[in-house]
């Protein structure tokens, strides 16, 4: 199989629908991979699902490049993009640069992920001049919460709607080889996928977005907490591990588990 990079995902447009999973971990990224997904991101979502934190803004860049590292390890095809954690590349295109090349050399990524539209294109142009590719991230963007109010619909509004749609011209225009449009309306999805010319891969924007994602823990059942209307859940995980731990508790306790072909 060839492996799927940067170029190629952009070049999908039109030709194959996308589709996307977090990863955080060896084991299932090894899986997902393996299942033929395109694009595996280690998105700052594991602060919540896999650290424990309330949202994404506590989770450090030493944090994010230890899944990372253990994400790359377990690929072969997809190609892997690391989200860059709030704070680690706004402040300029020179920190975000840096911030950027670690998960490049240290984590083996082939592209990063950043959030926000117009206003970013500059740190998107500073990315790709060093050789970084850039998945761009616009519609709810989860590391502004604090200035928008929380986890809403965006673009309902027409002036809203008008502002995604360049938002999504800017940041083609700057370069991102794809774009993740979250929590719009589904119309509003289609607009914006019809307006540019790189894929677009949508959580919650709707069935016309060339792509979709989905974070790893929602799609297993895996995540107790908040779960948005845009999650199908294809699996149950969450209450299959918790029987066979309740099983494997009550057969130690009961003298069944370790029987006689688990001994020597
Ligand atoms: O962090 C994440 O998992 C994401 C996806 C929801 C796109 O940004």
């Amino acid at each position: 199989m060839t492996p799927w990079t940067a170029s190629r995902i952009r070049a999908a447009k039109d030709r194959q629908k996308l589709a996307c999973l977090t990863a955080y971990d060896y084991s299932t990224a090894r899986l997902v991979d393996e299942a033929g997904i395109e694009l595996i991101l280690v998105g700052d979502s594991l602060a919540m699902t896999m650290l424990g934190y309330r949202n994404t803004l506590p989770v450090t860049v030493d944090e994010m490049l230890h899944h990372t590292k253990a994400v790359t390890r377990g690929v072969r095809n997809a190609l892997v993009v690391a989200d860059l954690p709030f704070l680690s590349y706004e402040v300029s295109s020179a920190q975000a640069v840096a911030t950027a090349g670690r998960f490049i050399k240290e984590g083996g990524a082939g592209a990063v992920k950043i959030e926000g539209g117009t206003f970013r294109a500059p740190v998107v142009r500073a990315l790709l001049d060093n050789g970084i590719p850039v998945l761009g991230h616009i519609g709810l963007t989860p590391q502004s919460i604090n200035k928008t109010g929380g986890y809403r619909v965006q673009g309902k509004g027409a002036a809203d709607a008008a502002r995604l749609v360049r938002d999504a011209k800017a940041l083609e225009k700057a370069g991102v080889f794809a774009l993740v449009i979250e929590c719009v309306p589904a119309a509003l999805g289609g607009r914006i996928t019809r307006a540019v010319k790189i894929p677009t891969i949508g959580i919650g924007a709707g069935p016309k977005c060339d792509g979709q994602i989905l974070v790893v823990h929602d799609l297993l059942g895996l995540y107790s907490g908040v779960s948005p209307r845009f999650v199908k859940r294809y699996a149950a995980l969450g209450s299959t591990m918790k029987k066979a731990f309740e099983t494997y508790r009550r057969e130690v306790q009961e003298g069944a588990f370790p029987a006689a072909e688990h001994s020597y």
